[in-house]
């Protein structure tokens, strides 16, 4: 069976892209078989991942508004992952996608036509509550929500989780939120730990263990468009390789382990 799991908050610059590229990338060093979609017309995963947006021809958007078939789009990356790619392209899908019947349910049919080839498909949604975000959310099992650890990390949490549960009463009944990833999390200070404390009780979200430290080589590698995980050996890479680990430990039955800010 096939896991889809979306990761979403409409707040940019809090992991999003890193935590799909990593997890993924994880998962893939464990054997199983991941799809990754970029759902953000920015394209960063897509060139975190070694492909450059402003050369690709066909991408996700030419799938959501039915001009392409998704298995003519799929790209290999250098990771061992199979990505569905984003051009600057898809920032005009919102509109195009908002004339059409049935507009929240386009990526859910595309990748309908090609899960049973990977255990798990991650979603790398964009910056925003629109119509690409909807999408994730309706074609995806789980969700999770990256959480930088800083004052005020909890503002938009609350519209984000009423559009989770609008999405699970009209076009996704399945939808699971599994909780929060801490992102660049300082294990040094308490204010990060106080900030998780604060999102978990606020809004009874578990906090997925282990938090992701904030590090320096992070920022290196996803500037030069290679991996995050590739030949490093560092606390972040070992961070998202337990976060994989986990994942994978629920979709076999055993329960998330949470993290006790
Ligand atoms: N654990 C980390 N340590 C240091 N920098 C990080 C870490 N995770 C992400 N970053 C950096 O933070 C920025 C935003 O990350 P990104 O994944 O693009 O966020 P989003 O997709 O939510 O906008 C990027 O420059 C990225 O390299
Ligand atoms: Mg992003």
């Amino acid at each position: 069976m096939t896991r889809i799991l979306a990761i979403a908050n409409q707040k940019g610059g809090v992991a999003k892209t890193t935590t799909t590229a990593s997890v993924g990338a994880a998962l893939t060093d464990q054997d199983v078989s991941v799809l990754v979609v970029d759902l953000d017309p920015q394209g960063c995963l897509t060139f975190s991942l070694g492909h450059d947006p402003d050369q690709i021809t066909k991408s996700v958007h030419d799938v959501l508004i039915g001009a392409e078939d998704i298995a003519d789009v799929l790209l290999d990356t250098d990771d061992g992952m199979t990505l569905l790619p984003a051009t600057i392209d898809l920032a005009g899908a919102e509109a195009l996608l908002l004339m059409r019947p049935g507009r929240e349910y386009a990526l859910k049919r595309a990748l309908a036509e090609v899960a049973e080839d990977y255990d798990v498909i991650l979603i790398d949604c964009p910056p925003s509550l629109g119509v690409l975000t909807l999408n994730g959310l309706t074609a995806a099992d789980e969700v999770v929500v990256p959480l930088q650890c800083e004052t005020l990390a909890h503002r938009g949490v609350g519209q984000l989780l009423r559009t989770v549960t609008e999405v699970q009463q009209i076009t996704n009944p399945e939808l699971t939120m599994l909780g929060t990833v801490a992102t660049l999390f300082d294990a040094r200070t308490t204010h990060s730990r106080d900030v998780l404390a604060d999102v978990a009780d606020r809004y009874d979200m578990p906090v997925i263990d282990p938090p992701i430290p904030r590090t320096v080589r992070f920022a290196e590698a996803s500037a030069s468009g290679a991996s995050v995980m590739r030949g490093r050996k560092n606390k972040g890479a070992t961070a998202y390789r337990e976060l994989a680990e986990n994942l994978r430990g629920h979709w076999g039955g055993a329960e998330l382990v949470r993290y006790e800010a």
